[in-house]
């Protein structure tokens, strides 16, 4: 009898043959996540996105958590309409986007994106239509997820081809992100997996985690995790929280400004038109994930081997 990973993998696998070549020259997708809460994806991500903005690309931020949405709060914007909006037809995708500092554009996906499945066929094409127009008006596109191994999030990230993934010096981080790792790597061997420490009180601390995490990871489950980076703990990343100004536009000097500026010219260094897939793809992946019951292996309780 298959197990339902090998299903899964099955069905990814022709979704991705269906898929080559039509959508090269997309939008390249990336799912910012973590094991665990709390450990900087929201501060992160945006930070990333201006960024990249200010190096001249053209960044879409979605903000895929259910619960705690509050990249909109972090940029200092303002957003009431997202994906809920233009499910329903009600809005069109430039009514339910916001813009923020460098032209980047911001989308509430919200709760709308657990509905996604629920949606007619003439609906589900009218909604991928105004995304495909993402694809267009975007080089980047940054899905901030929620955290941890639940149903949804999973599906959110194995829709991706590139995952980012934040840890932090936490054991429980660790090994939280671990068992995410895990799921992945049984799911989507292929998917590209870069990890970040953030919050690491020095640099020696936050090499000692990458160096731990890659190494148990390719060892213990196959799976090449790369470097992307480390943003040390850093009080103005909390204040510019506070102020809602990004810390690399309020304090462009500070540590983590140099350090996120750093991970921003990795990250555009890395980007390979050939692994591009676009936004349009990456729905239809989520959707067909959640038609998969029980689409992913249970999280698994042995993680002693990061530890
Ligand atoms: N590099 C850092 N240095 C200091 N504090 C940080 C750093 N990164 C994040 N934080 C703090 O951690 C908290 C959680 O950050 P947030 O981005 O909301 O995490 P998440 O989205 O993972 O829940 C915030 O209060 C933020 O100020
Ligand atoms: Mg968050």
């Amino acid at each position: 009898m298959r197990d339902q990973a090998e299903q899964l993998r099955e069905i990814v696998s022709k979704l991705q043959k269906g898929n080559k070549g039509k959508d090269r020259g997309y939008a390249r997708v990336i799912t910012i996540t973590s094991g665990k809460g709390g450990v900087g994806k929201t501060s992160f991500t945006t930070n990333l996105a201006v960024s990249l903005g200010k190096m001249g690309y053209r960044v879409v931020i979605i903000d895929g958590d259910f619960g705690l949405a509050n990249v909109d709060l972090m940029l200092g914007i303002n957003s009431r309409f997202g994906f809920r909006e233009l499910m329903s037809g009600r809005l069109e995708l430039d009514q339910v986007m916001t813009e923020g500092p460098y032209g980047i554009k911001f989308i509430s996906g919200g709760s709308g994106i657990k509905e996604l499945v629920n949606l007619g066929t003439d609906q589900l094409n009218a909604f991928l239509s105004s995304i495909e127009e993402l694809n267009k008006m975007a080089d980047v596109i940054l899905i901030d997820t929620g955290a941890g191994a639940t149903d949804n999030i999973v599906k959110m990230i194995l829709a991706a081809h590139e995952v980012v993934l934040i840890v932090t010096p936490e054991p429980t981080a660790i090994t939280d992100a671990y068992a995410l790792t895990k799921i992945i790597s049984s799911a989507r061997p292929d998917m590209q997996l870069q990890i970040i420490i953030n919050k690491a009180e020095s640099v020696g601390e936050a090499r000692g985690v990458i160096e731990k995490f890659t190494r148990a990871s390719e060892r213990f489950l196959g799976i090449k995790v790369k470097e992307l980076g480390f943003i040390l703990e850093d009080a103005h990343v909390s204040r510019s929280i506070k102020e809602q100004v990004p810390y690399v536009l309020g304090y462009p000097k500070c540590k983590a400004s140099k350090q996120m500026e750093l991970i921003a010219r990795r990250l555009s260094d890395k980007d390979d038109l050939t692994n591009n897939r676009g936004m349009t793809s990456y729905i239809r992946r989520f959707i067909s994930l959640f038609k998969l019951k029980d689409g992913h292996e249970s999280m698994p309780s042995n993680t002693d081997e990061v530890g």
